[in-house]
């Protein structure tokens, strides 16, 4: 048995330059959660990109060490590779296609070019790791070439890869000009996972229609290799958030943000800059309701926390101008002297803040127009120790697929939205309770640990399949 590697195109760090020098932050998020109990172990490693701008050859010996002593090895790139692979032909290109916003693809030679580029450089980082025998998990739509490039170089090896976002309908990948390498690439892998039935099935079909290669049960027979698809829906670390939901610091910035906020029913929004989550539709039907009722003025109020992400790309700076006017637009209209309808904040928050806000709120509003899975809805429901609280979900939300007791909703319909908020203001506790139980029976039992086990598990009989194949 080999080492293990795991592979995206960031690290599971985020790397700040202070005072001259270079300081790591791990990431709070889920996946790095649920692979440490990975990459922690033995020989095992995590290959990336450390996601900021290191050129001088000394600062790029010294980010590699530090790193290498947390178990991590770096692949830089340049600001060239920046541009064109990453907010290029990932997130102006892959990501607007995958999310179904066909009209902002920008179909550009050389972010492909760039593309097809970076991920060789990213092969030949693992190359300098790998052993023969190695497994290798590759993650998400910014690394769909290397699987195949590193089944070329190393015939034996585990390869498993993870689209952590949707996959879409035949119709749309055919629109892109490198559809076919772009599946090839995925196919390299013995095992490709999605979050949602719905995905694998699209991605099923469009290996069958584009590349020719039928499926038997999810089994895909490549070049006498067998490779394996199905639906494995992401968790989150349940107990985390359930505990700081009641730790002593949770409590004190709930205990600060009550005093500040008065006698507040609050909604929730969380989400990183991006058209695909529907901010403005969101902000919308909250100014509907607002219009609609005026007995909830001064009553309620939303929170909206927007994280910043891929600022130079233009669909992105768009939809900030958007979001911004649409809140001065409602701020303006409804605010009193001592209340505001929409608090926005344009940042991130530290993980005890963000714990407050879940515990504090009454709804989540989580109304993506198209999500992979989407774990903010996860994370709120885990922080509702005390079971009260409703969570509204798009149905367009890979989660809405185990979550169904959520209120459910078409997020391209804001009078729907407007309702289900409506309802949810209005919904008695006993109902409350009775949809958090049972969403959080099932999220604590499926959460990432689980799923990188059963992830896990599933290659390993892949693998064990291949060989009874060729013996026979
Ligand atoms: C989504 C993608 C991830 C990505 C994350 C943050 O969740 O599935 O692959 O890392 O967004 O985006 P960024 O562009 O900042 O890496």
């Amino acid at each position: 048995m080999g080492k293990t590697i795991i592979v995206s195109n960031r690290l599971p760090v985020s790397l700040q330059h202070k005072n001259g020098k270079f300081e790591f932050k791990a990431s709070a998020g889920g996946l790095a959660t649920g692979l440490g109990s990975i990459y922690k172990e033995g020989e095992n490693i995590w290959i990336g990109w450390p996601g900021n701008d290191v050129e001088a050859p000394e600062q790029k010996q010294e980010v590699t060490e530090k790193l290498m002593s947390l178990k991590m090895a770096p692949v830089f790139l340049t600001k060239e590779e920046v541009e064109l692979y990453y907010e290029g032909f990932s997130n102006d290109t892959i990501w607007p296609a995958f999310h179904y916003f066909t009209q902002y693809i920008n179909y550009e030679d050389t972010y492909w070019e760039a593309y097809h580029r970076v991920n060789r450089k990213f092969c030949d980082a693992i190359l300098k790791k790998a052993d023969l025998d190695d497994t290798i998990w590759i993650h998400d739509y910014q690394l769909l070439l290397l699987p195949m490039m590193l089944r070329e170089k190393l015939p034996d090896a585990t390869i498993a890869f993870f689209q952590h976002i949707p996959f879409p309908s035949y119709e749309i990948i055919r629109m892109l000009p490198w559809r076919r390498e772009l599946l090839e690439g995925m196919v390299g892998s013995d095992l490709i996972g999605f979050h949602t039935y719905d995905d694998m099935r699209h991605f099923l079909s469009a290996v069958g229609r584009i590349l020719g290669l039928s499926n038997e049960s999810g089994f895909i027979q490549a070049d006498n290799r067998l490779v394996n698809v199905d639906a494995f829906p992401m968790g989150i670390d349940y107990d985390k958030f359930a505990k700081a939901a009641v730790s002593k610091k949770t409590q004190n910035h709930v205990r600060k943000f009550k005093e500040m906020l008065g006698e507040q029913r609050l909604l929730l929004t969380i989400d990183r800059l991006d058209y695909s989550k529907g901010i403005p539709q969101r902000v919308k039907a909250f100014e509907e309701l607002l219009e609609a009722h005026p007995e909830f003025h001064g009553k309620v109020s939303m929170i909206m926390i927007v994280v910043p992400s891929r600022a130079k790309v233009e669909s992105y700076k768009q939809l900030k101008i958007e979001i911004d006017t649409l809140v001065g637009r409602i701020n303006s209209k409804f605010s009193t002297l001592n209340w505001v309808p929409v608090h926005y904040f344009y940042r991130s928050f530290p993980f005890n803040e963000l714990s407050a806000f879940y515990a504090l709120s009454d709804i989540a509003l989580v109304t993506p127009l198209r999500d992979g899975m989407n774990l903010v809805c996860k994370e709120f429901v885990a922080s509702k120790t005390d079971k009260k609280g409703v969570l509204i979900l798009s149905e367009m939300a890979g989660a809405s697929k185990e979550l169904v007791d959520a209120i459910l909703v078409n997020p391209n319909n804001l009078e729907g939205v407007k309702n289900a908020i409506m309802e949810a203001l209005t919904m008695d506790e006993e109902e409350q309770e009775l949809r958090l139980s049972s969403m959080q029976q099932s999220l604590k039992k499926y959460d990432i640990f689980q799923w990188v086990k059963v992830f896990m598990d599933r290659l390993a009989h892949v693998k064990e399949k291949q060989k009874e194949l060729i013996s026979r």
